[in-house]
Formats: structure tokens, sequence, C-alpha cells
């Protein structure tokens, strides 16, 4: 992997500067959700599993509508790593969905969850090692830039952001499950990849 800082034009120093600050920046409250979850019991748990439910459902749907698309397209990925990073995904978005159905308290779900956390941790490390520098290097760093907007609306589709009184949340939660959160963040996606043709 080559150090390159020549693309960066001063862009990714800030916080959440392009996508792939955005994305990584994701990860890291991913993983510090995976261990709020693991370490919590009662409410907590609850609250915290909602939460990572949420942020995993729009994270992965907006990286497999957005990012491999374009890693893929560089030509600077190999098409079978993007493969992989797809089929983790579909694999990851139906576990999501088995251990929602189960919840934090059914009886098999630390076995399931603490499998889960693995699998989606060596992922995101893949993502991070993998892909995200080689897209630094062959994506033009305004059009990474660009694609800032597009993550944040995804991530408004399901809000993650703890929650001090859980009518809201509840409510919130109540209409968004992680399959609806897959279908609207793939629908706002595509919406604006076609507000903006050839791309
Ligand atoms: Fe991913
Ligand atoms: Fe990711």
């Amino acid at each position: 992997m080559t150090n390159s800082t020549e693309h960066d034009a001063g862009a990714s120093t800030t916080s959440a500067g392009d996508a792939i600050d955005f994305l990584t920046e994701q990860h890291h409250t991913i993983r510090d959700l995976f261990t709020e979850v693991a370490d919590s019991t009662g409410e907590q748990r609850r609250s915290a599993f909602e939460r990572l439910v949420r942020l995993l459902a729009v994270h992965e749907t907006a990286e497999e509508q957005l990012v491999h698309p374009l890693a893929k397209k560089s030509g600077h990925v190999s098409a079978d790593m993007v493969d992989l990073r797809l089929a983790e995904e579909r694999e990851a978005k139906d576990t999501l969905q088995d251990l929602e159905r189960m919840g934090p308290e059914a009886q098999g779900f630390d076995t399931m969850f603490e499998q889960f956390r693995g699998k989606v941790t060596a992922h995101a490390r893949h993502e991070e090692v993998d892909e995200f520098p080689s897209l630094r290097e062959s994506v033009p760093a305004e059009r990474l830039r660009s694609l800032v907007p597009m993550l944040k609306a995804a991530e408004a589709v399901a809000p993650t952001h703890p929650h001090p009184g859980t009518e809201s949340a509840a409510a919130n939660y109540a209409a968004g499950p992680a399959l609806s959160l897959f279908d609207r963040t793939k629908d706002l996606v595509r919406k604006a990849l076609g507000d903006r043709p050839g791309e």
C-alpha cells in the first residue's frame, strides 16, 4: 500500500472531511456500541442494541450502494475483494435481523452476538485496510467530499444518538426496524445517485 497525501488536498484532516473519514468514524461508533451491548444489562443494553441495529443498517447499506461500487469502478480494488465485502454485508444484514427478532434478552443471543461482533469487526477492518486507502488514492478528493451529505442523510434515516426519554425513541424504533432501514437507505442513496447521472 503506497503512502499518499497528495490527493487529500488538506480536506481529510478535519472531522468527517470526506466519505472515508465519515465511514471510519461510523466504524468507531459501531465498535463502541458492540462493547456497550456486551458490557451492559437491562434498559441500557436494549438501548445500545437498538442504536447498533440502526447504525449498522444504514452504514452497511450505504457502503453496499455507494462505496463498494465506487471501489470497483476505480479499478484500484480487485473486484473479488469488493465482492467479498458485499457478501459479508449481505450476511451481516441477515444476522442483524435474526438478532433483532430475538432481542438482547433471548437465550442464545450472547453467543450469536459475539460471533456477529467478530465478523462485523473483521469486515470493517478489511474495509479500512484494503479498500479505503485505495479509494483515497484513486477517487478525486472532491468526489469523496461530495458524498458526505448523502451519507449524513442516510444516517439521519436512523438517528442513533442516545435518548434520555424512551418514548420518542421507542416510536422511532417501532417505525424503523432493520429491514425497513435497509430499504429506506437504499432508496435514498439510489435517488440521490439518480439525480446525478453518470456516477
Ligand atoms: Fe461494510
Ligand atoms: Fe464499513
